[in-house]
Parts: C-alpha cells; sequence; structure tokens
C-alpha cells in the first residue's frame, strides 16, 4: 500500500480512538461550546461559564522560593487536610469533573501527593501533575497516577535559575537531571512532558536555550510571562529583546519548529498581551481545604467551601447571587489558563484544531 495511504489509515484510526476514549469529555464540551455562544455570546446574560477543569492547589507549602511566586505560603495559607478528607473533597470534585490540574505551592512536598493522586486516579479524573521536578527522584510513585507532567524551567543557565529560585547551587542541575530522567519515563509511556517556562526581562535570552532543550528531547514548550503581584507586566511591550522573542516563540509554533502548547493565536494573546476576556470559572480553583475561588484567585474572593456546599457550580451560582457577575477586568493576567477561556467561548475551533 502506498505510504500516504498508510499514513492517512493511521491519523485516521488516532483521531477515531482519541474520540472513542474521550466521548464522555466531548459531549461534555460541546454542550458548553453551545451554551457558551446562547448565554455568552448571543444573550450576553453572564460571564460565568460552566467549569470544565479543577485546578487543585494541593498544599501552599514549598521548598523553593521563586522571586515572582505569590501562589505559597506565607503569601496564601489555608488549612491542608488530612488524607482521608483531601480524598473526600476529590470525591466531591468528581461528580463535576474529571480533569484535574494539580499545583500549589509545590504538591510534591505532600508526603501523602502519591496517596492522593493514586485516589485521584482511581476516581477516573485525567490528572495533569504541575511541579518544580526537584523532588521527583523522591516520590516517583507519582507517575503511576498522571496523564501529563509540567515542569518548570526558566533558564538552562545553572547558576541564574538557581537564583530565580533563591535555591542553593546544584538545585537547578539536580531539576534538569529529574527533567531528563522523568520526561524519558513520561515520553516512552506516551504520556506528554511539558516545560513551562516562566519570561521576565531579565530572563528573554535564556528562553531560546530552553526551547532548545525542549526541541531536543520532544517535550512540549510552555511559556507566559512573569506577572507582578498577579498583574501583567505591560512595559515588556518596549523590550525589543522581549518582543524579538515574542515573534520568534510564535513563529515556531507557526513552522512546528518544536512543540509549544497552545495556539499561534493563543500565543500571541499571552505573550503580546493582546486585550482578551476573561471567562475564569473555565477553570475551578479550589485550595487546599476546599474553598472554591469566585471568580478567580487574584481577586482573593472565595464564592464557597467544598465541604458546606459538594457541588462547584452551585458554588458559583450562589456566589454569583452574592458577589454578582464576573467583572470585566480585561488586560489584568495573561495566564494560559485564561486566555484559553477567552478562546473558548470567542474562538473555540482555533481552539479545537490545537487536538486535531
Ligand atoms: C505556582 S507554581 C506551582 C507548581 C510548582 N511549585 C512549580 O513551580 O512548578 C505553577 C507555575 O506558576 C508559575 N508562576 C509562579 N509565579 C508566577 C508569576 N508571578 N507569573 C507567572 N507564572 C508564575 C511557576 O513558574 C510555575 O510554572
Ligand atoms: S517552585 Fe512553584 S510554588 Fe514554589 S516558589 Fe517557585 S513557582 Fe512558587
Amino acid at each position: 500500500m502506498p505510504e500516504d495511504r498508510v499514513n492517512r489509515r493511521t491519523r485516521m484510526r488516532a483521531i477515531y480512538n482519541y474520540f472513542k476514549r474521550n466521548l464522555p469529555f466531548l459531549k461534555v464540551v460541546f454542550r458548553q461550546y453551545a451554551q457558551n455562544n446562547w448565554n455568552v455570546r448571543i444573550r450576553k446574560s453572564t460571564r460565568v461559564i460552566d467549569p470544565i477543569s479543577a485546578i487543585f492547589y494541593i498544599t501552599h507549602r514549598c521548598n523553593l522560593e521563586c522571586h515572582y511566586c505569590t501562589q505559597k505560603s506565607p503569601d496564601v495559607t489555608s488549612e491542608e487536610l488530612s488524607t482521608a478528607k483531601t480524598i473526600e473533597l476529590l470525591r466531591r470534585i468528581r461528580t463535576e469533573l474529571s480533569s484535574l490540574y494539580v499545583t500549589g505551592g509545590e504538591p510534591l512536598v505532600r508526603p501523602d501527593v502519591a496517596e492522593v493522586l493514586q485516589a485521584a486516579h482511581g476516581m477516573g479524573f485525567n490528572i495533569i501533575l504541575h511541579t518544580n521536578g526537584t523532588l521527583l527522584d523522591r516520590r516517583e510513585e507519582v507517575l503511576d497516577s498522571i496523564h501529563s507532567l509540567v515542569i518548570s524551567l526558566d533558564s538552562m543557565n545553572e547558576s541564574r535559575f538557581d537564583r530565580i529560585t533563591k535555591s542553593p547551587a546544584g538545585t537547578t542541575r539536580h531539576i534538569l537531571e529529574n527533567i531528563v530522567r522523568y520526561g524519558r519515563q513520561m515520553r516512552q509511556s506516551r504520556r506528554p512532558m511539558t516545560i513551562n517556562c516562566v519570561i521576565n526581562s531579565d530572563t528573554v535570552d535564556d528562553v531560546y536555550d530552553v526551547m532548545e532543550f525542549c526541541r531536543e528531547n520532544d517535550f512540549v514548550f510552555s511559556c507566559c510571562t512573569a506577572l507582578n503581584n498577579d498583574v501583567t507586566q505591560y512595559s515588556l511591550l518596549d523590550n525589543p529583546k522581549y518582543m524579538a522573542l515574542a515573534d520568534h516563540i510564535v513563529q515556531s509554533k507557526r513552522e512546528k519548529r518544536l512543540r509549544i502548547n497552545g495556539s499561534a493565536e493563543s500565543l500571541e494573546y499571552t505573550l503580546k498581551l493582546k486585550k482578551f476576556n476573561c471567562y475564569p470559572t473555565l477553570f475551578a480553583r479550589v485550595y487546599p481545604n476546599g474553598d472554591v475561588f469566585y471568580p478567580c484567585v487574584p481577586l482573593k474572593t472565595v464564592g464557597g467551601n467544598l465541604f458546606e456546599t459538594p457541588s462547584v457550580k452551585e458554588i458559583f451560582a450562589r456566589a454569583r447571587k452574592k458577589l454578582g457577575d464576573v467583572p470585566d477586568c480585561r488586560r489584568r493576567c495573561h495566564l494560559y489558563s485564561n486566555i484559553t477561556s477567552h478562546l473558548y467561548v470567542h474562538n473555540f475551533w482555533n481552539l479545537a484544531g490545537e487536538y486535531k
């Protein structure tokens, strides 16, 4: 059989298997697409949309101190629950959602993280774990439960990244060793391994090497700019070196030079800091004690707690009545999840094209 026919057949089979595997999730996505078109775009009656995934901040504790980070204690605090209660919390989330993004703080500082992830896996969650990578060799059993791994890396320059994370010399070398070792394991089991690179004015030059590292190892490259106290740094737009990098990343995506997270359009929003509409309830942000933020973490307002109201959708509905609809804070925080929410509502097919 000619080679292109074989390739076409393999591709069709892959698409068929993807649909078969993800049918329940895809049903939810298409129902939401219809609802969002009607409620948000046509009737313009609300900006609160149903969640599609939970972002679970499993702990606020962290073993590093990245200078730009506002997601760790003591900046943020809430009670960390016992293993059994944490698993119960996930069970409540699972009644409505099947996608779980586990982050922190540093998830792997929690001694029971493997047990919690194993339970989440047993409930049928699709799990993405976001970690700084330092402790992976001590908790490698977490890999058994996850579908996708994200590790943070802003620079290949070891002394610079040690300074960014305010950690002892040798920490970045250790992170890199873990990335290569466990990245290979993820790849061998055909699960995505992503490097998340936060771009700041002092690391612009370093990002090219991080991209090359991803290309060589077949990792997915993901990026965003560093927020300053949860707010976008617009001064980057006046930095010619930064703007050249942003062009380079978007162009690399268009030319498929390496695997890059998001569509070329979403990268334009993320990196060129274009105006977008945020629909933060697309991702339910859940703190270790079960608090669910409404509408989002940067606005620092909690909508309810899953131990009092065991439904994320109900928490959003009640919070909307009490606190009002999602305010129009366009251009406030250019994070991947927020840009995704914009495209999810306004350019769904562009986003869907990423998963073809
Ligand atoms: C808060 S961390 C939690 C997970 C884990 N501790 C880690 O660093 O990968 C999740 C991601 O947020 C990024 N991040 C932290 N502070 C940020 C900021 N001010 N602006 C943009 N991204 C930030 C980190 O680099 C990391 O990739
Ligand atoms: S490792 Fe993650 S949680 Fe810890 S300080 Fe850095 S970005 Fe924040």
